[in-house]
């Protein structure tokens, strides 16, 4: 095993930025009224009269042509489809809260819109609700170097929000596959997750504040930027992770991290799934506050990247990689560190390949082995894509099970995911959607991950695809609670109607 090691026989650079974009790829994507069994509830339809209002209020910004549209209402799983003939780009909070009070005034159905890299269909009209975009609500409001808070309109692009505050000797408390298209405001809107959990945590404690805009137009700044304020209810809270169901986000403060000045990765091969827990157990032991990642992927997903994207593993083929990130201080402390941990798990059997790397570009190489699987599964036909999170020691449990269950019915059924917060994506691939294995798949994977006491949507949320499954991880009484929130704040329901709260109470 070569640690300072031969360096793979890389295929094709590894961009991300703007490769998630639904619009580059060709439609063909079934109308969700068309697929679900969905009633459009009884908004107001979009008049000449409504056209010429809101032109009053983003003047240039109202658009109709139905080629500008068609990529706003797909999906970017292109799994959902909505036939919204509006889009409106407004650029300021002002201009957002004059949209949602014509809107409410006339029954208008609204669907907030980010970079559209959801996962669950939450950012795409279901019928022809107005699609409100934040991407012209990209400006950098503030940055305190001292203290590292950030506050930025809503429609910044989380890449271009890195590059910002990294050029200040900061980074981003969050980093995700879809980095170069989504917004800072969508990452709040779904609570994402991502790939620096482990190290710095949920949103809901690095967002310090938030400005947004209730249904009926009303501006609540929450915009604060203070570490401590317990002056009642946290009320921040209820936007983030809230989907665009309960306000339009348009601001957003968030503390940034120091800049960490030495970085690794490590990917490594594993022999089973009980050797890649060990590696995490030792992990946690021996590299203790330098750990900033530990992600893993199966033998299939590494096989479906290389297909797809032409990207090669560094390692020898083995049924388990992991990649684990160190971010410190000191190059040389991490460095020693990270070394009798490598010794440890090469001695022990607990890793039988791997490769080591400290400069950028292979580090960024690294990365995109595990970043892109969700690219190179989309490319592997129709994906049913589970979010679960579980108990380490039952975390793969589901996949080896589900092959069996579903045999040739299924392309590939893979395991990758967050395997430091005990998150799995478990992934089906087939060539078309069909509702036969659908059938076979749910809700049998729910009430698995509910005899487990896990959660069906660890960090993607839920949504229009699994709106209808949140009382496997939830009481009913808090659901209770969700709808009573839902209609205090929007007595209307026209912000994102038919997504994250179930159909049937
Ligand atoms: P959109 O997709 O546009 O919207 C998502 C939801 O938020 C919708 O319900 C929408 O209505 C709402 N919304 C958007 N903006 C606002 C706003 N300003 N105010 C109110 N509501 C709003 N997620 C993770 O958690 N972890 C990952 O590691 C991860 N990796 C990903 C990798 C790839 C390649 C892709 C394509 C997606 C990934 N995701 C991941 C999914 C993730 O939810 C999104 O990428 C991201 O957080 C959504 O941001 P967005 O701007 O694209 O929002
Ligand atoms: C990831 O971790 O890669 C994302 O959450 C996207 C996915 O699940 O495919
Ligand atoms: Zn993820």
């Amino acid at each position: 095993m070569g640690w300072a090691a031969p360096w793979g026989p890389w295929a094709s650079p590894l961009v991300r930025s703007g490769n998630s974009s639904a619009s580059s790829r060709s439609p063909g994507v079934m109308l969700t009224r068309d697929r679900y069994p969905v009633q459009r509830l009884p908004f107001s339809v979009v008049s000449e009269d409504d056209l010429a209002a809101l032109e009053r209020i983003v003047p240039g910004r109202v658009i109709t042509d139905p080629e500008e549209l068609e990529a706003p209402n797909v999906d970017w799983l292109r799994t959902v489809r909505g036939s919204s003939q509006v889009l409106l780009r407004p650029r300021t909070t002002q201009e957002v809260a004059h949209v949602l009070r014509y809107c409410h005034e006339r029954n208008l159905a609204v669907s907030p819109q980010g970079g559209n890299t959801g996962m669950v269909g939450g950012s795409t009209p279901v019928f022809d609700e107005i699609i409100l975009s934040t991407a012209l609500m990209n400006q950098v409001i503030s940055f305190q170097d001292m203290s590292g808070v950030l506050v930025c309109q809503a429609g910044c692009v989380l890449e271009e929000l890195s590059q910002y505050v990294e050029e200040r000797g900061f980074v981003m408390p969050l980093d995700l596959g879809a980095k170069g298209s989504c917004h800072i405001g969508g990452n709040v809107a779904t609570n994402a997750g991502g790939l620096r959990f482990l190290r710095y945590g949920s949103l809901r404690g690095t967002v310090l504040g938030l400005e947004a805009v209730l249904a009926d137009g009303t501006v609540l700044n929450c915009l604060t930027s203070l570490r401590k304020d317990n002056t009642g209810y946290d009320l921040k809270q209820l936007f983030i992770g809230s989907e665009g169901t309960l306000g339009v986000i348009t601001a957003v403060s968030i503390l940034c991290p120091p800049r960490p000045s030495a970085v690794s990765v490590a990917f490594l091969g594993c022999p089973g799934f009980a050797e890649v827990l060990q590696t995490f157990s030792t992990c946690r032991q021996l590299l203790g506050e330098i750990l900033s990642a530990f992600e893993f992927m199966d033998a299939e997903c590494m096989q479906l990247v290389g297909r797809h994207l032409r990207l090669a593993s560094p390692v020898q083929e083995s049924p388990f990689y992991v990649l684990i990130e160190t971010s410190g201080s000191e190059a040389g402390h991490d460095a020693e560190k990270l070394s009798s941990f490598l010794e440890q798990v090469q001695g022990s059997g607990l890793v039988t390949d791997g490769t080591l790397a400290t400069d950028q570009r292979r580090i960024q190489a690294l990365w995109a082995l595990r970043e892109r699987i969700s690219e190179a599964l989309s490319r592997d036909g129709y994906v049913y894509k589970y979010d679960l999170s579980l108990p380490l020691d039952r975390l793969y449990d589901l996949v080896g099970d589900l092959r069996t269950r579903l045999g040739p019915s299924a392309k590939h059924v893979v395991g990758y995911g967050h395997l430091g917060d005990g998150n799995l994506h478990l992934n089906v691939t087939a060539e078309a959607f069909c509702e036969s294995l659908l059938g076979a798949l749910e809700p049998y994977v729910y009430e698995w991950t509910a005899r487990q006491q896990g959660s069906v949507s660890a960090e993607h949320g839920l949504g229009f695809k699994k709106r209808d499954v949140a009382g496997y991880s939830k009481a009913p009484e808090a659901l209770r609670l969700m709808r009573q929130l839902k209609a205090l704040l929007d007595p209307r329901g026209i912000l994102n109607p038919y997504k994250t709260l179930p159909a049937h109470a």
